[in-house]
């Protein structure tokens, strides 16, 4: 078996630590000063979207060594292999293809698995076309109006984000979500809606996950306890997994159930028929818009050089900031109010794939691998954590997200938006001088002794690493192409950490130890052979169950 090339193998890796060095000295301002040409020369453009990463803390050696990296890793190679099919989740031997989801054509040698996805989409539009005419109707008679889809993690995330992104594409059916095993959620979204027009779909890969199946059956006593008979509860369930057997079991007939395959991740599903109430809400020409602009990013990523490379630009940069600045962070601050769940689905999409320790070989690595993902819609970030982003102590490395539009007609107010975005990220670079500071203060009036003592609080240090990726709409276009730039980023940097960035074994212990703990909740009198703060909290909880009264509802 090859030996997997590691990041601190490659050639440039020392030549990048020394490379950063002086620029921990050296301010963004000055980098402008020197290289004029910076904020031209730092960006590229590809699917509609324009990256601009001008004011990165990054000279033109680091620039062309980082580049210099992606070639000794290969990017472009690995780019090609990941597209053709090449079994890239080495753990479970298997390859990781998203990308033909959204295929036009079929790539060569891989024309069988393409007829199987054209056969689905086929299926996802005339179930899509009968919900959304009316055609397809509930126990009652009812045509469906409501599509509740319950499903968690990836089969949740990118549907949900998709639909709450683009509300002037939603048409007479009203999709919403449900992810959590708390009853809660399904509770509240329940509230307001008619068993008679709703219809739920099992999202689910495995048909295995806890959550899902849960919120299920809670689903099926709902329709049950409005009158539906059980020979008819089949009207109000569709289901989008790779197990038909478990769906089988569930009461879901095999007509009912759209496929999935091996060879998707949840977390890169929403192109697939887990994006089937998308496809509900904003209708199927939407959704094939979004599918075109993630496939016009595919082709971006596999014919372009590395320079102009979208997602190997920020792929460069993300081990940039990770491995030579140690930060262990990176926020994301969309400004568009549709993109406000993009923060939650990038989360899983970066951390579950590149929360990794050990290379695709098994060894321990010697580096950090993905950082924490954090974020929120501005302007809201900026009167709750931006405040730690221009004076904090952390490097908080940042990607802004700009439409340069609104979609509400309010193309007045929307200017104040953009305005708030563009003034961030200027901010954010060149920050604010003792001496300016003082100067400001003095010219408010306050005297010499007082504005000096304030002017320290008003210094703002600048020079906060950050990058643009502006388009014109927030379109369905430009969400597919956005999307499929951060699953191409999360891909590249999986490469040059060395690690998979395809499976999630991390999460299965936790699923494990909760089915053990929720048998002992069921049985007081269980042998207590947990560790003593896990017996205490099980001992409280019990406890709580029989002395905490009720909330009434109201
Ligand atoms: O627990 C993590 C995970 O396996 C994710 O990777 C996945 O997206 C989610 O659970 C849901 O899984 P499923 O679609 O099989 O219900």
């Amino acid at each position: 078996m090859a030996h997997t090339l590691l990041l601190s193998d490659l050639p440039s890796w020392h030549e990048l630590q020394a490379l950063a060095e002086p620029l921990r000295n050296t301010s963004i301002s000055a980098l402008f000063n020197r290289e004029v040409q910076r904020a031209s020369d730092f960006s590229a453009s590809a699917a509609g979207l324009t990256l601009d990463y001008s004011r990165q803390l990054l000279c033109r050696d680091s620039h062309a060594a980082l580049l210099r990296l992606a070639e000794q890793a290969q990017l472009s190679r690995r780019a090609k292999q990941l597209l053709a099919g090449a079994p890239v989740n080495n753990t479970e031997a298997r390859p990781a293809l998203h990308t033909l989801l959204r295929a036009r054509n079929a790539p060569a040698g891989l024309e069988a698995e393409f007829s199987r996805v054209e056969d689905t989409r086929h299926r996802m539009r005339l179930w899509c076309e009968r919900i959304t005419s009316g055609e397809f109707t509930g126990f009652s008679g009812q045509a469906i109006r409501h599509v509740v889809n319950i499903g968690i993690g990836g089969s949740d995330l990118g549907p949900r984000l998709v639909s709450a992104a683009l509300p002037s594409w939603h048409g007479p059916v009203r999709c919403h979500y449900v992810a959590n095993v708390d009853p809660a959620e399904l509770h509240n979204t329940l509230r307001d809606l008619d068993p008679c027009s709703t219809l739920f779909i099992l999202c689910s890969k495995s048909f295995h996950t806890q959550e899902t199946l849960a919120n299920g059956e809670a689903a099926k006593r709902w329709l049950q306890a409005a009158g539906a008979p059980d020979p008819e509860l089949a009207k109000h369930f569709l289901a989008v997994t790779a197990d038909l057997e478990a769906a089988a079991g569930f009461g879901i007939p095999e007509e009912n159930c759209l496929p999935l395959w091996d060879w998707v991740g949840g977390r890169f599903s929403l192109w697939s028929a887990v994006g089937l109430s998308t496809a509900i809400s904003i209708g199927w020409d939407a959704f094939t818009a979004l599918l075109g602009g993630a496939e016009d990013m595919d082709r971006h990523f596999v014919e372009t050089d590395c320079a102009n490379n979208l997602p190997i630009l920020m792929s460069l940069l993300e081990i940039w900031h990770c491995n030579f600045f140690q930060a262990g962070n990176h926020v994301v601050l969309p400004y568009d109010q549709g993109l406000e769940r993009l923060p939650d689905f990038l989360q899983q999409l970066t951390m579950e794939s590149n929360g990794k320790s050990v290379s695709r070989d098994g060894e321990a690595l010697g580096y950090d691998t993905a950082p924490v993902l954090w974020g929120a819609a501005g302007t809201m970030g900026q009167h709750s954590f931006y405040q730690l982003l221009h004076q904090g102590t952390r490097l908080c490395p940042a990607d802004i997200i700009l439409p340069f539009s609104t979609a509400t007609g309010e193309a007045q107010q929307h200017r104040m938006l953009v305005a708030n975005a563009l003034a961030q990220s200027r901010a954010l670079m060149i920050g604010r001088s003792f001496e300016e500071a003082l100067g400001s203060l003095l010219a408010r009036g306050l005297d010499e002794e007082e504005a000096r003592q304030l002017a320290p609080h008003l210094v703002i240090p600048g020079s906060r690493p950050h990058s643009i990726i502006s388009f014109d709409a927030l379109t369905p276009h430009a969400l597919g192409a956005l999307l499929a730039l951060y699953e191409h980023r999360t891909f590249c940097s999986s490469q040059l950490w060395g690690i998979n960035a395809f499976d999630q074994w991390g999460v299965e212990l936790g699923k494990e130890i909760g089915s053990g703990i929720l048998q002992r909740l069921g049985n007081p009198d269980a042998d207590k052979t947990l560790d003593p703060a896990t017996e205490r909290l099980i001992g409280e909880w019990f406890r709580a169950q029989a002395s905490i009264a009720p909330i009434d509802e109201r």
